[in-house]
């Protein structure tokens, strides 16, 4: 059979990432320009699938027949750094099912795609919350409570978002594992925080809308300083969320599990040449940047 290709965005959490684990909102967006693109075709034609993306095709076949894994080869094509805390990994799982409804017919619509998703997410990081697999899926900026429907969420023009990334990152599993240690032996410190997360999220929704950037970024530093008590932030995460301000952003943050990875901080869509500019001046590599958005967009660099 003929090539078959699949698509699907990344996302870039604004708050809530590690409490939404636990119940509480989050919000995120999708990353700015962050995709994956898959091809599926008869074995020999490219790659052996190896790896996770093995694994996933596995869950494909088992979950909605079609062809034994190793009849087919594969070629990933990602603007995501892998494993930063972009959903690099829910996105590569949608985009693999994609391709293989389009040669199977089946995933047959999203609810069976997203257990395909959640599937290989729970290969990957053990208790995902669902909101990677939930933006890839829609390519939407989404508030997402973990068990609901997502709600999408407005976001006013002339907001940017640049994403920096600090290399090595510890895996999701290891990541959601500590937290959850350090949730279990202070449960009512975590509770306080997340009641601190749950009105961050808030606020960063109608900063959006209305495209308040001050409130904005001063909720992204309030943020970074409760990701930085729950003790997933690290020496190089706050070099680089110091850098982002310098650079012109009015806030930043780590986005997602942290341990290494991304930080995120938003500006001026007219400004993220001059903040791009700066970072990468400082030696800072800046992974991806673009239009805050609520519908993914082919941009990015
Ligand atoms: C990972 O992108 C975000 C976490 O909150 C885990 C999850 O929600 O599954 C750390």
């Amino acid at each position: 059979m003929a090539r078959t290709v699949g698509r699907a965005t990344g996302k870039a959490i604004l708050a809530g990432e590690h409490f939404v684990v636990h119940g509480v909102p989050a919000l995120a967006v999708p990353a700015p320009g962050g995709v994956v693109e898959v091809e599926l075709d008869e074995a020999g034609a490219g790659q052996a699938p190896a790896g996770h993306v093995r694994a996933c095709l596995e869950v494909l076949h088992r979950q909605c027949g079609g062809p034994a894994p190793d009849t087919l080869s594969v070629r990933v094509r990602s603007s995501l750094p892998p494993g930063a805390g972009l959903g690099s990994s829910a996105a590569l799982s949608v985009a693999l099912g994609r391709a293989w409804a389009a040669r199977t017919g089946r995933p047959g619509n999203d609810d069976e795609l997203r257990a395909v998703s959640l599937a290989c997410e729970r290969i990957a990081h053990g208790n995902p919350s669902g909101i990677d697999t939930e933006v890839a899926l829609t390519g939407r900026a989404l508030r997402f409570v973990r068990g609901a429907p997502p709600r999408s969420v407005a976001v006013a023009e002339g907001l940017g978002l640049v994403v920096v990334d600090t290399g090595a990152a510890r895996s999701t599993r290891t990541m959601v594992e500590e937290v959850e240690r350090r949730r279990a032996a202070d449960p009512a410190a975590f509770q306080r925080r997340g009641t601190q997360t749950r009105e961050l999220v808030e606020a960063m929704e109608g900063a959006l809308a209305t495209g308040d950037l001050p409130t904005l970024g001063a909720a992204f530093d309030a943020a970074q300083r409760v990701l930085v008590e729950i003790g997933v932030s690290t020496p190089e995460i706050d070099r680089a969320v110091a850098a982002l301000r310098r650079a012109g952003a009015t806030g930043a943050k780590l986005t997602g599990k942290g341990g290494g990875g991304a930080v995120i901080g938003p500006c001026r869509a007219a400004d993220l040449d001059a903040v791009i500019g700066q970072l990468q001046a400082a030696g800072w590599r800046v992974a991806l940047a673009g239009a805050l958005t609520s519908a993914e967009r082919e941009r990015g660099r």
